[in-house]
């Protein structure tokens, strides 16, 4: 078969005969009038610790509760053989060392014939992959020289699928890290460790920690690698951290402190994570945050995507659907001054104090910090006051910094429009706006934007998901239904891309045994990886973002709604290229006329990425990854009559090449 038979067979299977479909409504795209640009940074990514995000998730340490930390000193390990009293003993020296207290003196003068060791359960297992090097490593003090470390890691049946030595120096001072690497010789996604204390002697061992080789480039004790691809993948323009709520906290003890998670790591200050307990049915007493991934691999994380850092910190405030506590206004000063001290360890210079922590920790060149948040979801006067003082000292003394400040937890009620307003006459940089809601809502809502203020702040979409059920349900699911209603709404946020200048699903990532909230963007066991419809339809946004906006109308109006149509587009100046998105949320297949007012000669076919299912609650899974996943195509464009057609509940991304 010559190639252009071949051509002329794919064109006739993918294209839907017009015959069949409907009378087309007609579409202008004004491609001439392509002046307004996308912000280039405009689609990023959210990340919290929530659902073993960080501790379990993209921070790749195997071992769970490695510094005796968590509330109860032992969570995660268990006893091999049989330790006679005294024989392990948890130590905590909080008066010298607030920031890690505890560590274990193991005394093996007494141990019976089955010898004394520990095992670590990993988070909910450790995924050991066959062939690759682990690297185990512990901090000791020598009491009585003579203890020696064996380590054994056991697969789900009980079988040794790895083992490693380590033999503390003998004449060691004080507080010493040692390492060791073995090799895996299966795999298993739900291995644990053992460590046997063999000899006579007694030691204390602090810091017992195992990884992977095969981390994010490599950088020892660093991020899971294939979750990190699929952030790079999106190609994302910026990353928001640390949340969400977990930067709020319980109450303000639990808040997150950005110089606490910075230098040595058997340094930083383990706290509880605040979704260890927050929904009854989803109880997690094991998730604490040991902040491995911390200020300093964030910043350098979002430099590796190529994302924009924006750093959200607590305004004085603790989750106010919790204890609601506020630091009294005269005490804020501290508050105040951590955001301050964070744009000078993001961008000051060596020789300034927080810059030179940077450089200590690998990274001299500044990281470019452009934007800084103040506060998560608050609300209320007492936000509107607190985000006043953060306002002055950040303006006064770095100008350039863009503020984004919260519009609440909702998109609209009497909470959003008090915020909203008051913002509005601060002229606030950005302004944050939250929406969890039924698919319904983001298909009634793709016209949002049309109606914003032009000259007021800009818009940041930064957190949203379609609830199945409802929020905070634990039924919620990231079914085909959900991620096309996103896809409908995010019409309306490209068309208005010159009001809302940044966008963000939430929460990002979730473990399938370990998770509190649903929906999520991507989902990981121990072992695997896989998005969800939800995660496609970000990435195609974000990977089809164009340079400017092109008004597209049908009779004046933008399409949001109109028989089940929604649709945006935007012209990529750089490669040519006119990109048009459509979605169909009917159950029938749909036609659209073109009128390209000024263009002369279209090419005579365009690639299509379709995203489509018929079956409103198809999902992805660890099993099927991608049940729903974008499909390429080439279509055919009639010249005469130039028209698009889309499939029944579909997402389209039209790629059209302009002369
Ligand atoms: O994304 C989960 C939570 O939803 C975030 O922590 C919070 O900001 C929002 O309420």
């Amino acid at each position: 078969m010559n190639a252009l038979k071949q051509i002329l067979m794919i064109l006739c299977c993918v294209g839907y005969t017009a015959t069949a479909l409907p009378q087309p409504i007609t579409l202008t795209v004004d491609v001439a009038n392509a002046e307004k640009p996308v912000n280039p940074t405009m689609w990023g990514l959210f990340f919290e610790d929530i659902n073993m995000g960080a501790d379990g998730g993209l921070y790749a340490e195997l071992v769970k509760n490695r510094s005796f930390e968590f509330f109860r000193p032992m969570m995660g390990w268990s006893v091999l053989g049989e330790a006679a009293e005294g024989a392990l003993v948890v130590l905590n020296r909080q008066e010298q060392q607030e920031a890690n207290p505890r560590f274990l003196r193991v005394n093996t003068e007494k141990v019976g014939p089955e010898g004394l060791g520990l095992r670590n359960e990993g988070f909910r297992g450790m995924g050991i992959k066959e062939g690759l090097r682990y690297d185990f490593s512990v901090m000791y003090r020598q009491r009585k020289p003579g203890v020696t470390l064996r380590m054994e890691l056991i697969d789900s049946a009980g079988n040794v699928i790895g083992r490693g030595k380590l033999a503390p120096s003998k004449g060691a001072q004080g507080w010493q890290k040692q390492s060791v690497s073995f090799s895996a010789n299966a795999t298993d996604p739900k291995a644990r460790l053992a460590v046997w204390f063999d000899g006579k002697g007694e030691i204390d061992l602090d810091m017992i920690s195992l990884f992977p080789e095969d981390t994010w480039k490599g950088r020892p004790g660093g991020l899971r690698a294939d979750m990190v691809q699929m952030l790079a993948d999106m190609k994302p323009g910026f990353l928001r951290f640390p949340g969400g709520c977990i930067v709020e906290g319980f109450d303000l003890s639990q808040r997150f402190q950005w110089k606490k998670t910075v230098g040595p790591i058997e340094n930083r200050q383990m706290i509880i994570n605040r979704w260890n307990f927050e929904f009854g049915h989803r109880p997690t007493p094991d998730y604490f945050q040991t902040f491995g991934l911390g200020f300093f691999e964030y910043f350098q994380l979002a430099e590796d995507i190529g994302a924009e850092p924006l750093p959200i910190l607590n305004c004085g405030m603790a989750c106010q659907f919790n204890s609601a506590e506020v630091v009294p206004l005269e005490q804020l000063d501290e508050f105040v001054q951590d955001a301050l001290d964070l744009i000078e360890f993001a961008n000051g210079p060596v020789s300034s104090t927080w810059g030179r922590l940077r450089a200590d920790m690998g990274h001299p060149e500044p990281f470019g910090l452009k934007m800084i948040g103040v506060g998560n979801e608050n609300w209320g006067p007492q936000y509107i006051e607190r985000l006043a003082v953060f306002r002055r000292a950040i303006k006064d003394r770095y100008p350039e910094i863009a503020i984004v400040a919260s519009s609440g937890t909702d998109p609209n009620g009497e909470r959003f429009d008090y915020l909203n307003g008051e913002l509005r006459k601060m002229s606030i940089d950005i302004i944050d706006e939250h929406f969890y809601r039924h698919p319904d809502w983001f298909f009634e809502n793709a016209g949002r934007y049309d109606g914003y203020d032009r000259h007021g702040p800009k818009v940041f979409a930064g957190e949203y998901a379609a609830q199945s059920v409802r929020i905070a349900s634990p039924d919620n699911k990231n079914n085909w239904l959900t991620a096309l209603s996103e896809a409908a709404f995010l019409t309306g946020v490209e068309r208005n891309a010159d009001v809302v200048t940044l966008a963000s699903y939430a929460p990002l990532f979730a473990h399938v045994d370990g998770w509190q909230w649903t929906p999520d963007l991507i989902w990981v066991d121990n072992l695997h990886v896989y998005g969800t419809p939800n995660y496609y339809v970000q990435k195609l946004y974000s990977t089809n973002k164009g340079t400017h906006i092109v008004p597209i109308t049908s009779d004046g109006q933008p399409l949001t709604g109109q028989r089940g149509l929604y649709t945006s587009a935007v012209l990529d100046k750089n490669q040519g290229e006119l990109i048009i998105k459509v979605v169909n949320r009917a159950g029938t297949a749909a036609a659209l006329g073109l009128k390209l007012p000024g263009i002369r000669r279209l090419p005579s076919n365009a690639a299509l990425i379709e995203l489509r299912s018929d079956d409103p609650d198809r999902a992805n899974s660890i099993s099927e990854p991608l049940a729903v996943s974008p499909q390429e195509k080439t279509v055919k464009i009639d010249r005469k009559q130039p028209g698009l057609e889309v499939a029944p509940y579909s997402f389209n991304v039209f790629k059209i090449k302009l002369p």
